[in-house]
């Protein structure tokens, strides 16, 4: 056994973790499109012996590249509409359990976003969210609406902006695609600058099980511009996805050997 000083082996693996290379990865990404060029570029492939339980369309694809062993979660299709199963809903029950079977390192949730041009979002950019909020949990009760806005820290990873030269911005989550006034004096008040529909999930459920979340999102459709959201957001989706694929490929590449702590 390793001897730790005065510390007990509980203490010295708590303060040992950050000095450690990150070896397991989990990425969340929603939608099929954004997802499997992914799993093409990393030669991942699909886990049929599922660690989730047994009926649910979650998918994991996994795979090891250079030193890291990268799962990729896919919430797989409605299994009754057969459309990517997006949202919140979803987005946290496939981090809790994919934590709980997978115990990684990092969690990466990667996706696509609309932007505010207010804040300098163009189509086609990759943002590294700050921070994640929800803009559609109002709650007018002193202390219930701060737990509605649910603000939670992504890991602050200054080396890899820096090396990547990414766009930093402040994420706000929703369950719809397109903008009510209501979210919208709440996405203003979380002073977003990208606007999704899992990040915010992600963070929630990476904060609880005290595992470290980066967010990754790529602007297919800009919100206070003139053309109908769910319509640029389809036109830009393909384009879009090669640049989020390649970003992440980028982070993937950064993280490889690396410690949390040097990110
Ligand atoms: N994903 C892509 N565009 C989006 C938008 N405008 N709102 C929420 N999620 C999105």
């Amino acid at each position: 056994m390793a001897s730790h000083g005065n510390k007990s082996e509980e203490e010295a693996a708590i303060s040992e973790a950050p000095n450690t290379p990150i070896s397991t990865i989990v990425i969340i990404i929603a939608m099929q499109t954004e997802a499997l060029p992914l799993v093409n570029r990393f030669q991942l492939t699909e886990d049929l012996d599922s660690v989730f339980p047994e009926g649910v369309p979650w998918v994991r694809y996994r795979g090891v590249y250079k030193d890291l062993n990268i799962n990729l979660i896919w919430p797989g299709k409605d299994s009754t509409l057969g459309v990517d199963s997006v949202g919140t809903i979803s987005a946290s029950l496939v981090t809790y359990a994919s934590i709980q079977a997978l115990k990684p390192d990092l969690i990466i949730n990667a996706g696509t976003a609309g932007g505010f041009k207010a804040k300098g979002a163009v189509v086609g950019d990759v943002f590294l969210a700050a921070d994640c909020a929800f803009h559609d949990r109002r709650i007018p009760i002193p202390v219930f609406d701060m737990y509605g806005v649910g603000l939670r820290q992504a890991h602050t990873t200054p080396n890899l902006v820096k090396e990547l030269n990414l766009k930093v911005g402040k994420l706000s989550t929703g369950d719809s695609l397109d903008m009510s006034p209501h979210d919208e004096s709440s996405i203003t008040a979380n002073d977003a600058t990208v606007k999704d529909m899992e990040g915010a999930a992600v963070a929630y459920v990476a904060d609880l099980l005290k595992v470290p979340a980066i967010f990754v999102k790529a602007v297919t459709d800009i919100v206070d511009g003139e053309k109908p959201t769910a319509e640029e957001f389809l036109q830009n989706l393909a384009a879009v996805t090669a640049a989020l694929d390649n970003t992440v490929t980028q982070v993937i590449d950064f993280i490889n050997g690396k410690c949390l702590s040097e990110l």
